[in-house]
C-alpha cells in the first residue's frame, strides 16, 4: 500500500478509541451506526495471541468495515507475528499501544512502560512495520510521568520507523485520569511530525471538538468515555451539533444495542447472561448522559464536561430512571428493555 494513502487512512476523522470491555463488539457495531466509520478491536497481549490465544477479540461484523486490531508487548518479533496474524484475520489497519497504564501491564514491561524506552519502542515499529503493509498507528501517552514527558521525542522516532499515525492521549501514565489532558503538548507533536496525529483525551461536546480544532494543528480525534457516555457522538460530532434523544429514542438505542449483542452472544440463558452483564457494565457510563448546553460547556470552561459532577435530572419518570447510578435501577431497565411491550412512545 502506498504510504500517502496509508495516511489518509487516518486523517480528518472522529474516531472510536479502542478500548477494554467497552469496544465490545455489539458496542461498536452500535457506534458505526452513529457515524464511528473506524473501529478497533479491545487491546489485545500479542504474546497470547501468537499462542492462539485471544481469538474471539478478532472478531469484527461485516459492518465494521474499517475495523483494526490493537496490540500491545515488549517484543519486537512477538509483536510482528501478532500483526501478521491480526492482518490474516482481516485487521484492516493495524495499531501498537504504548498508552496502557494498568499496573499487570506496565509490571510486565508493556504498555506505557514502554514509554521509558523510546529505542525499543521504534524498534517494535519498525519489526511490524517490515511484516504488515496495512496502515500503521502507535498510540502514546504523554509520557510517563509529568517530568519525562517525551511525546514529540517518541513521535518522531515512531515516524522514522515507518508509522503512518500516531495517537496521543494528552496525559502521563502516572496522572491515569486526574487533570485535563494537555492539548497544548498534543499539539506540540501535530507541529512536529509530518504523519497524521490523532488528538485524544476529555471529548464529549461538539464544543470541545471544535475548541481542539480550531486551537490546535490537530486534524484527527480519538473518543473513549465520550463515546460510552453515548454512542450518538459520532453523529454529533459529523453535525456539529448536540443531539439529545427522546426517552423513546434512547429506548429504542438500547434495545438496538441487546439485539446486536444477542446476534453475537446467541439468545440462549448463556448468550443472554453474556449480553445482561456487558448492558449492567455499560451503566457505569450511560447513566451520566445529560443534555448540556453550549452555556454548560463556557462555564465549565478551560475543563472539560467530562469532568463536570452530573446533575440530578428532573422530568418525566423515564428520564429519570435514565439518570440513575443505582444498580437496582439499571437491572430495572434491563426488564424493561427485555419486556418488548413497554411502552417506548
Ligand atoms: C473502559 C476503558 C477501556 C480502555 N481500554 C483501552 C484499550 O484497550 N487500549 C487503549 O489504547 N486505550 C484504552 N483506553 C483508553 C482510551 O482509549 C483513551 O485513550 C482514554 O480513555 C482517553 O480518552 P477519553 O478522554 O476520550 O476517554 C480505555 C479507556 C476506557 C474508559
Amino acid at each position: 500500500m502506498d504510504r500517502s494513502e496509508a495516511r489518509k487512512f487516518f486523517s480528518n476523522q472522529v474516531v472510536m478509541a479502542p478500548m477494554a470491555t467497552g469496544g465490545n463488539l455489539p458496542y461498536r457495531r452500535l457506534c458505526r451506526q452513529f457515524g464511528a466509520v473506524r473501529t478497533c478491536s479491545e487491546m489485545i497481549l500479542a504474546h497470547k495471541l501468537v499462542k492462539g490465544g485471544e481469538r474471539p477479540l478478532l472478531r469484527h461484523h461485516p459492518d465494521e468495515t474499517d475495523f483494526g486490531v490493537q496490540i500491545t508487548g515488549k517484543r519486537p518479533e512477538i509483536m510482528a507475528e501478532a500483526a501478521v496474524i491480526a492482518v490474516e484475520h482481516g485487521a484492516k489497519f493495524i495499531d501498537l499501544n504504548f498508552g496502557c497504564p494498568i499496573d499487570l501491564i506496565v509490571r510486565y514491561g508493556s504498555g506505557a512502560a514502554m514509554l521509558k524506552r523510546p529505542g525499543p519502542l521504534a524498534a517494535i515499529v519498525a519489526a511490524v512495520r517490515q511484516v504488515v503493509d496495512v496502515p500503521l498507528s502507535v498510540k502514546l501517552r504523554l509520557g510517563y510521568t509529568e517530568d519525562k514527558i517525551n511525546c514529540v521525542k517518541i513521535a518522531g522516532l515512531v515516524e522514522d520507523a515507518g508509522a503512518d499515525a500516531v495517537s496521543i492521549h494528552g496525559r502521563t501514565r502516572a496522572q491515569r485520569y486526574r487533570k485535563n489532558a494537555r492539548w497544548d503538548h498534543i499539539d506540540e507533536v501535530a507541529q512536529a511530525v509530518e504523519i497524521p496525529v490523532i488528538g485524544n483525551g476529555d471529548l464529549l461536546t461538539p464544543w470541545d471538538l471544535r475548541r481542539r480544532r480550531s486551537e490546535t494543528a490537530v486534524s484527527s480525534f480519538l473518543v473513549a468515555r465520550g463515546a460510552l457516555i453515548k454512542p450518538w457522538i459520532f453523529k454529533e460530532f459529523l453535525e456539529d451539533a448536540p443531539w439529545d434523544p427522546s426517552v423513546a429514542e434512547r429506548w429504542a438505542i438500547l434495545r438496538q444495542f441487546v439485539d446486536f449483542g444477542s446476534e453475537h452472544f446467541g439468545d440462549d440463558e448463556k448468550g443472554m447472561g453474556r449480553v445482561r452483564r456487558f448492558f449492567l457494565w455499560h451503566w457505569d457510563f450511560w447513566y451520566r448522559h445529560r443534555p448540556w448546553t453550549e452555556a454548560d460547556f463556557q462555564k465549565q470552561h478551560p475543563d472539560s464536561l467530562i469532568q463536570a459532577r452530573f446533575d440530578d435530572v428532573e422530568g418525566e419518570a423515564d428520564l429519570v430512571l435514565l439518570a440513575s447510578p443505582e444498580p437496582e435501577d439499571h437491572e430495572r431497565i434491563w426488564r424493561r428493555v427485555l419486556d418488548r411491550d413497554y411502552p417506548t412512545v
